[in-house]
């Protein structure tokens, strides 16, 4: 492939399609991989011997997915070989936010320093509305991590426009005030960004992991500029690429399952 597929969602495993694209010629990526906690004896405290409760829902309870489930080794074998492919097809001034949970974000850090990224923050999100700990065994789960690493010393911060924001929802940030490295933002997410629920009504369609939308949309507003190209290895729900077109930007994605795939190319159909 000598060319990059701009604006395509493309049905593949990471591993075979990242190969295919051209040296530095993305300028961001924004990924979720698998959290290789659906595995038996791995799953955390949280997770063990749980059944789903009426009123109980969220991400630690019910990620119990194929497409997570791992041998320790497999998984170090998938963030290294992506990220070191991610390194060889970002451009000099690229960044990449990965998000991840404190069950693999360490996995996640030192491959990340291994294929040569500088690590420019670790993000906490900060999940307000986090659901109880079911299991009475361990802390309610009430955040996960991103990473932002960057290819070299030249990335881009939109330093003066993130700093004039304020957000209805987040108590950490203040109008004029520096972004800090704690983001409060619920993970609620709004009509639209479910509405394909509607159009896909069987269940094996609906993406549990999916990330809010204006999560994302930080990602890019924190770095992003004209005409930049973002990208998503693990695109479940095609919540980077819908960000994306709503900033205007260009998008190339893959995604292993094709019914995911059906979801995103339907959404981003339909965002008005
Ligand atoms: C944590 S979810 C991503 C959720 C996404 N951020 C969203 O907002 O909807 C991880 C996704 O990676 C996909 N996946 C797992 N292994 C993959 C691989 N080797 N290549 C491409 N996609 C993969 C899964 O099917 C799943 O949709």
């Amino acid at each position: 492939m000598k060319n990059i597929p701009i604006n395509s969602i493309i049905n593949e495993d990471c591993l075979k399609f990242l190969p295919l694209l051209p040296d530095e010629s993305i300028d961001l990526i924004i990924t979720d991989p698998p959290y290789a906690i659906s595995s038996g004896s791995k799953k955390p405290l949280s997770m063990k011997n749980i059944k789903k409760q009426e009123g109980f829902g969220g991400d630690w309870q019910i990620i119990n997915e194929e497409w997570d489930t791992f041998s320790f080794d497999d998984y170090c074998i998938l963030i290294k070989k992506m990220l070191q492919e991610s390194y060889r097809v970002l451009k000099q001034t690229g960044t990449m936010f990965i998000c991840g949970t404190y069950h693999n974000i360490g996995i996640i850090n030192y491959f990340a320093l291994s294929a040569n990224f500088n690590i420019i923050n670790e993000i906490i999100w900060f999940k307000r509305n986090a659901f109880p700990n079911l299991s009475q065994k361990c802390l309610t789960a009430s955040h996960e991590n991103i990473l932002w690493i960057g290819k070299s010393d030249l990335w881009n911060y939109n330093y003066n426009t993130i700093k004039k924001l304020s957000y209805s929802f987040d108590r950490l940030k203040e109008a004029n005030k520096q972004l800090r490295s704690v983001w409060d933002i619920p993970n609620n997410k709004g009509k639209d960004e479910l509405a394909y629920r509607e159009a896909y009504p069987d269940p094996s369609y609906w993406i549990k992991s999916q990330k809010p939308l204006r999560l994302i949309d930080r990602c890019i507003e924190i770095t992003a500029q004209p005409g930049d190209i973002i990208a998503d290895w693990f695109a479940g729900a095609g919540t980077t690429l819908v960000s994306a077109l709503n900033h205007s930007l260009s998008y190339v994605a893959c995604e292993i399952n094709p019914k995911y795939v059906d979801v995103i190319k339907w959404r981003l159909a339909h965002q008005k």
